[in-house]
């Protein structure tokens, strides 16, 4: 990876583009934005804004949440997915930043390698908001802390994100780095539990770490990682672009499940977070996810949310 930070300074590309607590201030504006929907009341507070939105990669809940949180506030998405446009035919990222930055007011982007949302960032002259590279997930972490702060005390956000202490148990993957960003830039207590060979990026860790904020622990097991723990994440065992890996991955991951005996051993009021899509029997056991303790339903929800106060921040 290079640089964390993106050129654009008004781009999203990791938590590390925000100011100082500009993640606490866009969740309390995402929990203003929830109240506004929940009592039906119009919040249109981007009229004639245009998001661009380019795919390289599968998804339902990016594309649904950000293409209606631009309806939301005003405004208008525009899908590009790799069939029907000129990305499949290799059209070069730099060319499609600078003609959508003639068309849209800001452009997210799904990719592989995060050198490509890089990029984008570059060459656009609009905001560019990551929506999942290899590297990181930080909209989707960042609709998670809004689901933490909601469970435990969305009155004071800071105070309820750092109460709690965080567990992250199986791939070292894009969702696993950004909750190691956010852990360094929040100051949150976070365990993780990885096999060996499957660690987040060595890059990210050490930024992390070297805030001073917050504790980042490296543990073998899934039940030490989550010893007590508040706030348990999973995801897939194998992501988008590895599939090749299906069968390794499936071993080498088959102890590190979030299922009934492990989420026994957190703490009693403990919620488990998946940003999905999920695959049950595999890194989360069914009554885990549709039992007391899930709050993927409103992770998810969140996703809606978290965006349109970032949308709000980028398209200002
Ligand atoms: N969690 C998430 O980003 O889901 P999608 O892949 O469906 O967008
Ligand atoms: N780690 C997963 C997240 C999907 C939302 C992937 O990159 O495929």
């Amino acid at each position: 990876m290079t640089k964390m930070a993106s050129k654009h300074p008004t781009s999203f590309l990791a938590f590390g583009d925000l100011p100082d607590g500009g993640i606490e201030a866009l969740i309390v504006r995402a929990e203003e934005l929830r109240a506004l929907r929940a009592a039906r009341t119009p919040h249109a507070t981007r009229p004639g804004r245009v998001l661009g939105m380019v795919f390289e990669k599968a998804s339902t809940r990016t594309r649904a949440s950000f293409e209606i949180a631009m309806y939301e506030l005003g405004g208008h998405a525009l899908y590009l997915g790799m069939q029907g446009s000129q990305l499949e035919r290799g059209e070069p990222l730099r060319d499609t930043a600078r003609v959508l930055s003639g068309y849209c007011h800001g452009i997210m982007l799904r990719t592989f390698g995060h050198d490509r949302a890089e990029e984008m960032a570059r060459y656009a002259t609009v905001p560019v908001i990551n929506g999942l590279t290899d590297l990181m997930h930080p909209c989707q972490v960042l609709a998670d802390l809004q689901t933490v702060a909601q469970r435990f005390g969305a009155a004071d956000v800071p105070r309820a994100l750092r109460g709690v202490k965080y567990a992250w148990i199986g791939d070292g993957n894009n969702m696993a780095n950004s909750w190691i960003e956010a852990a360094g830039i929040l100051g949150l207590d976070l365990a993780l539990a990885c096999p060996a060979g499957y660690e987040p990026d060595a890059g990210v860790v050490e930024r992390a770490r070297a805030s001073e904020r917050g504790r980042i622990t490296f543990c073998r097991e899934p039940a030490e990682a989550v010893a007590g723990r508040q706030v348990l994440s999973t995801d897939v065992f194998t992501s988008m672009g590895q599939e090749a890996e299906t069968e390794a991955r499936r071993l080498a991951f088959k102890d590190y499940a979030i299922d009934a005996a492990l989420l026994r051993g957190a703490a009693r009021e403990a919620i488990v977070l998946h940003c999905l899509p999920a695959h049950r029997g595999e890194e989360i056991a069914d009554e885990v996810i549709e039992g007391p303790a899930s709050a993927v339903w409103q992770q998810a929800e969140n996703r809606l949310h978290a965006q349109k106060a970032l949308l709000e921040l980028l398209l200002a």
